[in-house]
């Protein structure tokens, strides 16, 4: 059914919709810009949805407010049931008109958005023509001030365009109903239409914009007057993205000798029953032979001795190494406690930003992580055996979670993490094997101020074998006169 009125974003989530919102003072962004339009181009089955929702994610990772904007997320709201390629016909007026109010409503929602608080708007549709473009640029740049770049998809190869088809007649809501016969033949029809629209950013006639034209999804790019520091992280962003199905596993290193003490940080060994998890991790991935497996690690020993066994070939890398706990390296929280206890309470207060004193916060591990990520993007079938607080953040940024909540997602020892990417989506499957370990995670305590006593800053400190009480066990066996008198 055709529904004219103006149909506003309302609250209920959707799944077009992806909104990174950030606490503010968060991120490592320079505040010298005032918003930024990445407006995509580009035919059906481009990769630009993927690439929008990517490069948001990506965005939001290094500070910058990001939210896509989908043009056929309004077009769904006048035409709740999408019917037939005939609503794309360059000769359908009613349908036309539709089309344009709901390109515009995207736009004035990524204004009001830009206005109010956001970074970087990205607006996904098509914007075939230089009549829309010009719009776009009159509108954000000529009347509200704002930066536009462009970003234009274009793609030959068959096989790409395939596999965007592909992906697309399973995923976009327009195609649910059909039969796959249908909704190819269907897509396919919808193409054309947009062909007999569309033409390419013109070098002469739209010589004042900014943009970036990627051919056959980064095969080769080019480049035109890009402006500023943001631009040119979009840039490197995009020349780096090769959207394709992806599998990740995640594993922490087996239990060491300072997890069973409850201590952080060290180069331990791996405890007695961390060795059991590296022989059954090792058996789990040589049994399942999957092709191209290779595997990253810290350049920690308990990492190293984790992957030892696995056949598979190896790197080791420091940007995967544990966040540094500075002062506070090789205590128990216990011991962190007793040690620095207005320490041990601002890390309670604010677990995200607090800096270890010579040492790490989250924040910063997120900043070293930065180039990794970019490196995983590009991997498939790649093992990472890494630590609790690192891989709480490379998960969060697969997972889309919010700053906030990193450092208390639940990464247990002795767990596979794997990740299937499709699209813009992941899918998570944990994998327990079964080799008992002690449990590291420690949740927020509900009172985080400095005043507060030892029983209570100490509450949520998981179960461990007490080092001290080892110390004064030995000592005590130490005092004790032999059973055996010895001559
Ligand atoms: O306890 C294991 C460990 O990997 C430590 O080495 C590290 O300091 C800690 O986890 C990080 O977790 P959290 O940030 O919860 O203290």
């Amino acid at each position: 059914s055709l529904v004219t009125e103006r149909a506003r974003k309302d609250s209920e989530s959707s799944e077009d919709e992806v909104f990174y919102k950030e606490p503010k003072n968060v991120g490592f962004k320079t505040n010298v810009f005032k918003g930024l339009v990445v407006c995509l181009v580009g035919l059906p089955a481009r990769g630009k949805t993927v690439l929008a929702h990517k490069l948001a994610k990506h965005l939001h990772w290094i500070g910058y407010k990001s939210k896509v904007f989908s043009v056929s997320y309004y077009r769904r709201k006048h035409i709740e049931l999408y019917d037939s390629h005939e609503i794309f016909r360059i000769d359908n007026t009613e349908a036309l008109e539709i089309r344009q109010l709901s390109a515009h409503e995207a736009q004035e929602d990524a204004t009001e958005w830009l206005q109010a608080e956001g970074d970087v708007a990205i607006l996904d549709g098509t914007h075939a023509t230089p009549t829309i473009r010009k719009e776009v640029y009159d509108h954000f740049v000529k009347q509200m001030g704002f930066k536009v770049l462009f970003v234009e998809c274009i793609c030959d190869d068959e096989k790409i365009l395939d596999k965007n088809v592909k992906e697309i007649l399973q995923f976009s809501k327009d195609y649910k109903h059909m039969s796959a016969e249908k909704a190819l033949d269907d897509f396919h029809h919808k193409i054309e239409h947009y062909m007999e629209q569309y033409e390419t950013i013109c070098p002469k006639e739209e010589a004042a914009y900014s943009y970036i034209k990627i051919f056959n999804e980064g095969d080769n790019m080019s480049v035109h007057r890009l402006n500023g520091f943001l631009q040119n992280q979009i840039l490197s962003y995009v020349s780096n993205f090769r959207p394709a199905p992806r599998t990740y596993y995640f594993s922490r290193h087996g239990e060491s000798e300072f997890n069973v003490l409850g201590r952080v940080g060290g180069d331990a060994d791996l405890s007695c029953r961390g060795r059991k998890y590296a022989a059954s991790l090792a058996r789990y991935f040589n049994d399942a032979g999957i092709s191209g497996l290779h595997i990253w690690t810290s350049e920690k020993k308990r990492t190293k001795q984790t992957a030892q066994n696995i056949k598979a070939p190896k790197e080791h890398l420091a940007a995967l190494n544990e966040l540094d706990a500075g002062i506070c390296e090789g205590l128990s929280y216990e011991e962190m406690q007793d040690k620095f206890p207005q320490e041990f309470a601002w890390r309670d207060q604010d677990k995200l930003r607090y800096r270890y004193p010579w040492g790490e916060s989250y924040m910063d591990i997120m900043s070293r992580l930065g180039p990794v990520l970019l490196e995983l993007e590009q991997e498939d079938n790649i093992l990472v055996i890494s630590h609790q607080a690192i891989l709480r953040c490379i998960l969060g940024y697969f997972l889309n979670k919010k700053f906030e909540e990193l450092p208390y997602i639940n990464v247990p020892l002795h767990t596979i993490i794997k990740l299937t990417t499709f699209g813009y989506k992941c899918k998570m499957e944990v994998i327990k094997l079964d080799v008992e370990c002690v449990d590291t995670y420690r949740h927020q305590p509900k009172n985080c101020s400095v005043e507060r006593s030892p029983e209570d800053a100490l509450l949520t400190v998981p179960a461990h074998f007490d080092a001290l009480s080892l110390a004064a066990l030995t000592n005590w066996v130490k005092a004790q006169p032999p059973l055996i008198e010895q001559h």
